[in-house]
């Protein structure tokens, strides 16, 4: 049986089941193909995101957050909680029925967009009148004709050499999501943003949390002053975080792993966990997308290799997302999605790469969106910054969380916003203001101007805003 359709996405996580509603919005006959296979051996869309990464995580940082505050936080507001106990299986449970809340929502949306989805694995076959080959490998092998293809096939964990995942002991971010008792001693390879979201789930549900970094700087690409308050927290928190170690062999035993590694001392270390998760960065994946084939070319790293508009080198073949350069974040795959869906169509998709907003949702979250003072050092950019702590808010106090600050940075001469960074309460929604601002390219004036309701947390992105100029009301 053969299909035509003008694009045909092949992946669908945020990158590619976006592109594909975006482009059945824009009036094109449309088909999505996804590999991601549920506990049934059913259709999963959704990709890491979904599945084995941001939606599950953040099930899991809200359970284990809710637990911490039962025993720690709500006595401080007169709440004494007594038999506090945790069902591992029961938080475990509510977690995929988030995660299948989100799959079937895709489903749904598809149906409702006029998407024909594919459950399979897409690879090019050849170039052919009219556009592009792609064979689906699913339950059954069908081949189907596309104008456009959209390549959204992601990215996979990246293994420490010796050490491949087996998802019991040795665990990448899969593993890390599900483990079924919560393990005495954890170690943690990498002090990224996985390594941080997952090592604080599982301190607060009651690991003793070890994590092993290779540099000697702590988030190295946060803004320093924000890094640094971070490292205080966490280590307050009980992470024991270890910097510029060296990892030597991984052994996995019967029921633990014995990492061995040299220390920022230069001293040789060897220490025992009863699970490791090795969080080192993620590649690539185009496994399986007979890329060599066709020429579809790759870059050095391995990525799929695309100009500014997510061209590749095969003529009316697109990428977007994990799969191409550029940070690693389902938000950053959706708008690249958007974009080449409406290049398609001839109108002027645009991804602004400077007003990408990061989050980590640790606890504080962090969240920044533009430049870090060291990068505008760097640059020798003239600017000034003003910082607000939430110490001095009203609503932070109210919450019983005063962890924290917001920092603007803005242009000394023309005041244009250039970077703005909050460590502190609900960091991940207090930054899209930033965003925005960003955006309209903004002054930090103009939000010093702006009505902000009181009692809010935004209301340190004003005073933030204000500091700049030396003029902050409540500090
Ligand atoms: P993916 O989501 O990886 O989707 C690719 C899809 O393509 C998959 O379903 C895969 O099965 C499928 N596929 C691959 N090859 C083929 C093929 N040949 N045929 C058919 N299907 C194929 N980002 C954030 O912005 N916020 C977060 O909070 C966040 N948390 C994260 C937490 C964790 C633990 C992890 C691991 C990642 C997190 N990320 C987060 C990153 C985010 O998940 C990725 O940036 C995002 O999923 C990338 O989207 P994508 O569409 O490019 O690829
Ligand atoms: P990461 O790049 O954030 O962090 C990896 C860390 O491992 C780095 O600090 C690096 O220096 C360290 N490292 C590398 N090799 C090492 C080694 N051999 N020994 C010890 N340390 C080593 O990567 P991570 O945490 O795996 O996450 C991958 C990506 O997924 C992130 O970069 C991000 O793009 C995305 N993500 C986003 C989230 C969010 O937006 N909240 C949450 C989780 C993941």
């Amino acid at each position: 049986m053969s299909k035509n359709f003008d694009v045909v996405v092949i992946g669908g996580g945020p990158g590619g089941y976006i592109a594909a509603i975006r482009a059945a919005q824009l009036g094109f006959s449309t088909a999505c193909i996804d590999e991601w296979k549920n506990v049934k051996g059913g259709a999963a869309p959704g990709g890491t995101c979904t599945n084995v990464g941001c939606i599950p995580s953040k099930a899991l940082l809200q359970s284990s957050e809710h637990y911490e505050h039962a025993g720690h936080a709500f006595s401080e507001h007169g709440i004494e909680v007594q038999g506090l106990s945790l069902d591992m299986k029961k938080m475990l449970a509510r977690k995929d029925t988030v995660v299948k809340q989100n799959n079937d929502g895709i489903l749904y949306l598809f149906k409702k967009n006029k998407v024909t989805f594919f459950h399979g694995r897409g690879s090019f076959v050849a170039a052919v009148e009219g556009g592009h080959e792609i064979k689906v490998a699913g339950a059954t092998e069908e081949s189907i004709i596309a104008k456009h293809v959209i390549v959204a096939t992601g990215s996979n964990p990246r293994a420490l050499p010796g050490a491949d995942f087996d998802e019991k002991l040795i665990l990448s971010n899969t593993g890390a999501l599900a483990i079924a008792d919560v393990p005495k001693r954890l170690g943690v390879i990498g002090a990224g943003v996985i390594g941080l979201e997952m090592g604080s789930v599982w301190r607060r549900l009651g690991s003793e949390v070890t994590v092993l970094e290779a540099l000697p700087a702590f988030l190295g690409a946060v803004d320093e002053q924000v890094a640094k308050e971070a490292q205080k927290q966490f280590t307050k928190q009980g992470l024991a975080i270890n910097l510029s170690v060296k990892i030597g062999a991984i052994t996995a035993g019967k029921n633990d792993v014995t990492v061995n590694y040299v220390d920022d001392k230069g001293a040789a270390q060897k220490t025992v966990f009863d699970k490791l998760i090795i969080s080192i960065g993620r590649i690539p994946n185009t496994i399986g997308l007979n890329a060599e084939a066709v020429g579809l070319q790759l870059d050095e790293r391995g990525f799929v290799a695309v100009d500014g508009d997510c061209k590749t080198s095969l003529s009316n073949v697109w990428a977007v997302g994990d799969v191409v350069r550029g940070p690693m974040l389902a938000h950053k795959a959706e708008e690249e999605g958007v974009a080449v869906a409406e290049r398609i169509a001839g109108q002027h998709g645009h991804v602004n790469f400077n007003t990408i907003p990061w989050v980590i949702y640790t606890s504080p979250e962090i969240a920044w969106v533009g430049k870090t003072e060291q990068q505008l050092k760097a640059e020798k950019v003239a600017y000034k910054a003003g910082t607000f702590p939430f110490l001095a808010n009203g609503r932070a106090r109210a919450l019983g969380d005063t962890t924290g600050f917001v920092k603007f940075l803005a242009d000394a001469k023309t005041d244009e916003i250039l970077g703005v960074h909050i460590i502190g309460p609900q960091a991940s929604e207090l930054i899209s203001e930033a965003v925005v601002a960003m955006e309209f390219r903004a002054s930090s004036e103009d939000i010093a101007r702006i009505c902000h309701a009181h009692p809010s947390l935004s209301e340190a992105v004003k005073e933030a805003a204000l500091a700049v100029d030396g003029r902050a009301l409540n500090f």
